[in-house]
């Protein structure tokens, strides 16, 4: 039964929200790994606001900084220098490589700046193509449609930006016979998070990389929902070619970022590498909010507390005994479980129903996670999930896979 308080602030949303999401439950407090309902019900978030809340709900930190932050600048424009943007782009550019970082407030926009750095990159030789794959997601905006290689995405946005051609993912023959005199750049996600955690080869990776060398084509990384450690590394391609011998060579031309970096705090990030920076002078790309001086203390403070708190080694050792538990569980012929996969706090469910439905027993059952795709069910716990919290979270799900 919905609570009577509950009740009251769904039928605001009915009155007044733009009906564009599919809502359950009204949540009302949260702290570390637990929420609560508005009628009290304890959940486990192993949702984590669609992997965002890198360190759970009211991280302490998290609230210093808000806090602290606040009482000196929340926002100056950029036409100003302040201490956090650069402190924060010098500490990105360290996890990826010499280059560059440009700030902004979303994934889709971040997104925005790789389909804008593709045409600066090729305009004086007239290109502009930017190959994606099939069944990625880049985001809601016009240029994150186009390039997004979904049709339900698109369906009744028509005209649809030009430019974007989609390929089957893990095909490296795909993309080079995709390749035209046009094409500009490809980009990829190198885990698909929104249609299933569908995880790009080592082979395809670094196939890539060479084929789009060799092309003088730009290859550029979407990390939002991939990156900031979620994975274990700091971008999930580290991850995935972890102890593979050419793994030092894999290096992407750019890659934006937004999700987990502000742990809820709406910021998003693109690194672009050195020289490619150099494409946006004054007056090229822009955006008011972008790097303010409270989102980069809370930034700055997310990657401090991922840090100082271990919780690299943490997720990793999680997502391990995560997956490793639940594919026992699918082994013993389990009812709807098949089968796990992912990496640190992005791991994908397999399953035999619709996730939606698995979704929805989930939650009546106190476990929050997502849909991603028609038969997979996303876990994006936060990187400081305890091993009780896990027990916990097992238990829910073997009960009830
Ligand atoms: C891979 C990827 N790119 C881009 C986006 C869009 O990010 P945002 O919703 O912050 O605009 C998402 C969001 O789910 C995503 O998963």
């Amino acid at each position: 039964m919905v609570e009577p308080a509950a009740q009251a602030i769904m039928r605001e949303y009915e009155k007044y929200v733009v009906p564009s999401y599919a809502r359950s439950i009204v949540l009302e407090r949260g702290k570390g790994t637990e929420v609560w309902d508005a009628g009290g019900k304890r959940y486990l978030d192993f949702g984590g606001g669609i992997a965002v809340n890198a360190l759970g709900h009211a991280h302490p930190a998290i609230t210093k900084a808000l806090t602290e932050q606040s009482q000196k600048l929340i926002h100056v424009s950029n036409l100003y220098y302040h201490r956090g943007q650069g402190e924060l782009a010098h500490k990105i550019a360290a996890q990826v490589g010499p280059g560059k970082v440009f700030f902004c407030n979303s994934g889709a926009e971040a997104n925005e700046m790789l389909y804008k750095l593709a045409r600066k990159f090729g305009h004086d030789t007239g290109r502009y193509e930017v190959i994606t794959a099939l069944k990625s997601f880049h985001g809601r905006t016009l240029g994150g449609i186009a390039a997004t290689g979904q049709d339900k995405i698109k369906k009744g946005f028509e005209p649809i930006i030009p430019g974007f051609k989609h390929v089957p993912f893990n095909d490296l023959k795909a993309v080079e016979e995709a390749i035209t005199p046009l094409t500009a750049a490809v980009l990829i996600e190198c885990i698909q998070g929104e249609s299933g955690v569908n995880i790009a080869s080592p082979e395809y990776l670094l196939g890539l990389r060479k084929l789009c060398t060799e092309k003088n084509i730009l290859l550029v990384i979407d990390a939002v929902q991939c990156g900031i450690f979620r994975t274990g590394t700091f971008v999930s391609y580290q991850r995935i070619l972890e102890g593979h011998p050419q793994a030092g060579s894999f290096q992407p031309d750019a890659i934006s970022f937004a999700k987990s970096l502000g742990g809820g705090f709406p910021i998003g990030a693109v690194w672009l590498k050195t020289p490619l920076a150099d494409l946006f002078q004054p007056g090229t790309h822009g955006t008011t909010f972008g790097g303010t001086p409270l989102a980069c203390a809370v930034a700055l403070t997310v990657l401090d507390v991922i840090e100082r708190e271990h919780l690299v080694a943490n997720i990793r050792k999680q997502g391990d005994k995560i997956v490793a538990a639940l594919n026992a569980h699918a082994a013993k012929g389990a009812k709807t479980l098949v089968s796990a996969r992912g990496f640190g706090g992005l791991l994908g469910l397999q399953v035999k129903a619709l996730a939606a439905d698995v979704t929805a027993r989930l939650r009546e059952a106190g476990l929050l996670v997502v849909p991603a795709g028609e038969e997979v069910i996303r876990l994006l716990p936060p990187y400081n999930v305890s091993d009780v919290e896990v027990e916990e979270a097992l238990g829910i799900l073997t009960a009830n896979l």
